[in-house]
């Protein structure tokens, strides 16, 4: 499976501990799961939960969806553990938590060897000064905001409107751009009964950039996949940008007009790039199964 050019609106945690959860995922309208070993399992739980995530995988039936596996870090008691038990699974790739540098990543890029995949938690103030770094590693296809841990670290306030975290979200989508083709991941929105905060958050995330949003529970999948994907009328808008531009070229001109605003080469490749985006959702859902 591509990474880069999968969807990654919707990416839901489900714990590894909770089977009935995971069971659940098989059918749920999520364009990633995120099956967690780390922070939603107990300490004692740990190695049943471990068990359980290597026998569903080995179960199948998580259609096209991107299967994710959060395992422990490796500097704790658990996390070489997790990547015995997961290496040779059907996961498409593993999320490693409390990155603090691209060294860091490197002994599970080694475990994995060659096709590793590996998304990385941003989650500590020290990964966010590192973020170019972590982002161009060569295992590295992907960052996930870890936006609890990266409060708690800080010793900031939750705000509704994420003032305080901006240069740390706005440093991470900047990584992952700069960098070859690295998915950006939003953090979590805790209140998960709160649909309308949930929009708002999703909104701020798609406009600062990112891919997608982490999501802990299954009603927050259709908020988020509406938020990230490409409205009707942005296809649209595309699609006359597209043509527009591709008349003034027959013309003899290097600029376009649509709807009072100028159309330019790189608005026209942006509008390439949403209709990919578009056409690769739409494939992903008729196939999902
Ligand atoms: N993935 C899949 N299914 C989930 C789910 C998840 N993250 N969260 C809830 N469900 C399921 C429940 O199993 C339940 O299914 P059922 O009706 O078949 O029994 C259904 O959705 C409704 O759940 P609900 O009763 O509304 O929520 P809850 O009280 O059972 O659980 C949480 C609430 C927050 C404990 C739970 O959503 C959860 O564990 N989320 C993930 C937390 C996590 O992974 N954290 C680490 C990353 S921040
Ligand atoms: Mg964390």
């Amino acid at each position: 499976m591509e990474l880069s050019t999968h969807p990654f609106r919707s990416a839901l945690y489900v714990p590894g501990s909770k089977e009935r959860a995971i069971g659940k995922a098989r059918s749920l309208p999520a364009d990633a799961i995120i099956f967690d070993l780390e922070d939603a399992v107990a300490p004692d739980a740990k190695a049943g939960a471990r068990e359980t995530l290597a026998r569903e995988l080995e179960t199948g039936g998580f259609g096209n969806r991107v299967k994710i596996a959060r395992i422990n870090a490796l500097t704790s008691e658990w996390g070489f553990e997790d990547v015995m038990a997961l290496g040779g699974s059907s996961v498409d790739a593993f999320l490693l938590p409390k990155v603090n540098a691209p060294s860091d990543v490197d002994a599970l890029a080694d475990m994995l060897g060659s096709d590793a995949r590996i998304l990385v938690m941003m989650e500590t103030p020290a990964s966010v000064f590192n973020a170019a770094e972590i982002a161009a590693h060569s295992s590295v296809s992907g960052l996930v905001a870890g936006t609890n841990d990266l409060i708690k670290d800080l010793g900031c306030r939750s705000r509704p409107d994420r003032m305080q975290l901006l240069y740390a979200l706005q440093k991470i989508v900047m990584a992952a751009r700069a960098s070859r083709e690295v998915v950006a991941i939003d953090g979590v929105y805790n209140q998960f009964r709160d649909a309308e905060g949930l929009k708002m958050e999703c909104e701020q995330g798609r406009d600062l950039g990112f891919d997608g949003k982490t999501l802990i529970h299954p009603d927050q999948i259709g908020v988020a996949n509406a938020a990230f994907g490409p409205s009707k009328a942005e296809i649209e808008l595309a699609g006359r940008q597209i043509e527009a531009f591709e008349k003034s070229l027959e013309s003899g001109q290097g600029i376009a007009v649509v709807d009072g605003k100028i159309v330019e080469n790189l608005h026209v490749a942006a509008a390439r790039r949403l209709i990919s985006r578009a056409e690769a959702i739409s494939e992903m859902e008729v196939t999902r199964a």
